[in-house]
Formats: C-alpha cells, structure tokens, sequence
C-alpha cells in the first residue's frame, strides 16, 4: 500500500461526533449516544423553556408588587417529575449495560493479539502465528479480534475511534478489549491517556484485510527469515518499527535524543563528568539500560528496549553505517 492510498484510506467519513463506524457493535454505541443526546437537549430545552415562560408569566408589574400566598406543593407533579427521570435513567442503564457486556465478552473463536504500549509506540505479537509487528497491526474482516494488552512502563490507553473501544494499558496488569471488524480498511489506533511529550505521536495504523488477504500476509510473514536479513538492514527496520526514529534523527537534526548520524567512533561527554567513545558496548549498554549513561545535554527520558542479541548487533551495525 503507497502512502497515497493510505491517506485516502484514513480519510474517513462519519458523522460530527464519529468517524464511520467499522464494527457491528460500533452502531450499537452510536444509537445509544444519539438517545442519550437527544433525551438530554430535549430536556434541556424544555426546562429552560419553562423557566423563561414563568420569569415572563410571574414578573413584578405595577400591578403585582406584592407575593401572593405560596403554593407548597403539588403531588401529582411532583409524582411526574421524579418518575419519568427515573424510568429515564433505568433506560439508560439497562441499555448501557446490555451494550457494555457485548462489548466486553469476546467470542470464542477471536484471534488473540497481545499489544505492548511503551513510550512512544506500540507493538503487536500474535502468539498462535508466531508473527510480531510494531507501529501497525493486521487482522482479517468478519473475525472477532481479542486484545491483551500491556504496558513496558507508564499508563496508556489504546483507542479505535471507528470501533468505539478504548481501554487504559497499564504496566502491572492486563487489559483486554475485542472487536470485529465488519468492512476493510485502514484505521487509526491512538493513545488517549497523556504519557510524556510525545503522548500525540502514539499512534498506530489497524489494517482491516480480507480474509484471503490476511492469510497471505500471514505466509508471507511466516516465510520471512530473519536470520537471513544482512545485519545493517534489520538495524534500519527496527530503527522504524522500534520507533528509535521518534527521538534519535539520521540526517544530524537534534531530538529529544542525539543524532545517529556520524555518531559511531566519537566522543561523547556525560553528565557524570565522563568522556566515552561511541562503540559496540555503549550502544549496547544504551539500550538495554538507557540510565546507565547519559548524554550532557539530553533528559534520561529513553525506556529499557527488550531485543535479543542479533537485533542489537543490527542496530550497531545501522548506526557504523550512518557516516
Ligand atoms: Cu501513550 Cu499517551
């Protein structure tokens, strides 16, 4: 898919308050938040109105400068006024549970997908296919969906706008929330809980496949080799996938972390007073335990990335190659 096609993809119709629903409990929440709405301006309205009439009705005129004798109450209306509210609210609940249970219990048969939220990304392991991705994830159409989900360090939350879920993702126990996806498409997941300055690039891109679709994906995911994969080049896809590229540019501009380019071989002044040169070790030690050292000039703000051996060697080796 060329980013043209992505673009369009992303540009989703929907109403004022939603994007296009794309599940089939999506509508459910829709028509729920429509009776809601609607139930609270009509009321709204209707007191407001009453308030003006009466302040019109009874206002103090040359005539009417004394009160007259107060009424204390009504029965029937104050019968009215608390049982219709009432009847109102046990609606709303009733729906809303109903609604909230469907939306909680997935079915059996839903493909698990565990997301890890960290700062500032996330990434997705489906455990039955052995398959791992990051900053975007698949899954076929017409099949329930189930997400277990995690987070490396502070509170996220994970958010699918056009299936009306979200759920906070925390870093001391699961959370879990399921859809299934009634049309292809790419859709926008976000973090919707504040973590730190690069909260609104949290972002990842949900690709809706058909079902033929999604299986070839899945051979040719399977098929892939990553012991095959020269080093320096699997170091340039985590570099994106890992998401290194939010603070570490290549091109020399400064991010919340240094520049890779030129970076191998140099010095680097610490805050600790220390000098080291930029080599195998230090990029190591740079990832595994980011506080261990740190740059003069920059926040010990980088989270502790889990990659097994190859992979850091392949970062090393990306970074030799950024003269
Ligand atoms: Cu993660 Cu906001």
């Amino acid at each position: 898919m060329d980013k043209e096609q992505l673009a369009e993809s992303l540009m989703e119709t929907g109403n004022f308050w939603f994007p296009e629903a794309a599940s089939a409990l999506a509508p459910r929440v829709d028509v729920l938040f429509d009776f809601i709405y609607w139930a609270s301006l009509i009321l709204f309205v209707g007191i407001l109105g009453v308030v003006f009439y009466f302040l019109r009705r009874y206002r103090a005129t040359p005539e009417r400068q004394k009160a007259t004798k107060q009424v204390d109450h009504n029965t029937v209306l104050e019968i009215t006024w608390s049982v219709i509210p009432f009847i109102l609210v046990l609606v709303i609940f009733y729906w809303g549970y109903r609604d909230y249970l469907a939306m909680s219990i997935p079915t059996d048969d839903a493909l698990e997908i565990r997301v890890t939220g960290y700062k500032w990304g996330w990434n997705f392991e489906y455990p039955s296919l052995g398959i791992k991705t990051s900053q975007e994830f698949f899954v076929p159409v017409d099949r329930s969906v189930k997400l277990i989900m995690s987070s490396q360090d502070v509170i996220h939350s994970f958010y699918l706008p056009n299936f009306r879920i979200k759920r906070d993702v925390l870093p001391s126990s699961y959370s879990r929330l399921w859809f299934q996806a009634n049309r292809t498409g790419i859709f926008q997941a976000f973090c919707t809980e504040y973590c730190g300055d690069r909260h609104s690039f949290m972002l990842a891109n949900l690709h809706v496949m058909s079902r033929d679709g999604f299986d070839q994906w899945v051979a040719t995911r399977q098929a892939e080799d990553i012991s095959s994969i020269p080093l320096p080049e699997l170091g340039e896809r985590l570099y994106k996938e890992q998401g290194c590229n939010q603070c570490h540019s290549i091109d020399g501009s400064d991010g919340i972390g240094p520049t890779w380019k030129g970076a191998w071989g140099t010095d680097r002044n610490l805050t600790d007073g220390q000098i080291v040169k930029i080599d195998d070790n230090y990029i190591r030690e740079s990832i595994v335990n980011p506080k261990a050292k740190i740059a003069v000039g920059y926040a010990p703000v980088m989270p502790v990335y889990r990659l097994d051996d190859r992979e850091l060697d392949g970062l090393i080796e990306y970074i030799k190659t950024l003269e």
